[in-house]
């Protein structure tokens, strides 16, 4: 069969504009203040699985199993969370404090704190015996506030 060199025309026009239109794309996504909205909407989704926790441990309902999901679900958070603070962040509608990148090592840790601590809340949960979830919620709370302390601005 011969293949038209319209064929191959369209084929180049259609691979120019899906090229051009991905990288717009990209660098629409790329704008600080996105990525800056995009990271506190992830911290306030690691306060919203908190909640549900805290609902669940308040009422005594007998959703416990439920517990794991929303403690894996902030450990995969705080996995993520390093690369939503590209360097230069730090101005605009944000109080993440610049020392956060000249202490990059540290923050980085303090991300993997909450990993670990919320790991542990959602192994322990899996076994068989009962858990202790306000201890668990405030080992978590702690690494969140440990990171504020040294890394968020006070609210203005
Ligand atoms: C590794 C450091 C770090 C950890 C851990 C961390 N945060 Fe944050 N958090 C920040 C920084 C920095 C900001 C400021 C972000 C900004 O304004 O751009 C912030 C902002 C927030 C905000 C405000 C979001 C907004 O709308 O302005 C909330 C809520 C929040 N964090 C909740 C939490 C909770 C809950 C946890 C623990 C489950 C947590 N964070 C763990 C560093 C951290």
């Amino acid at each position: 069969m011969i293949i038209s060199s319209d064929f191959f025309r369209y084929t180049i026009i259609i691979l120019f504009f899906v090229t051009l239109f991905s990288s717009l794309k990209t660098s629409y996504a790329n704008e600080p203040e996105k990525i800056i909205s995009y990271r506190k909407v992830l911290m306030k989704v690691t306060a919203s699985h908190i909640s549900a926790i805290a609902s669940i441990s308040r009422s005594d309902i007998s959703y416990t199993s439920h517990v794991s999901t929303h403690a894996n679900a902030i450990a995969e958070i705080a996995r993520i969370m390093p690369d939503t603070f590209p360097e230069g962040t730090f101005i605009g509608k944000t109080r993440a404090k610049e020392a956060i990148w000249s202490d990059w090592e540290k923050f980085l840790q303090m991300a993997s704190d909450l990993e670990q601590a919320a790991t542990e809340l959602a192994e322990k949960s899996n076994s068989s015996l009962k858990v202790d979830l306000s201890a668990g919620l405030s080992a978590i709370g702690a690494t969140c506030s440990n990171c504020h302390k040294l890394y968020r601005k006070p609210a203005r």
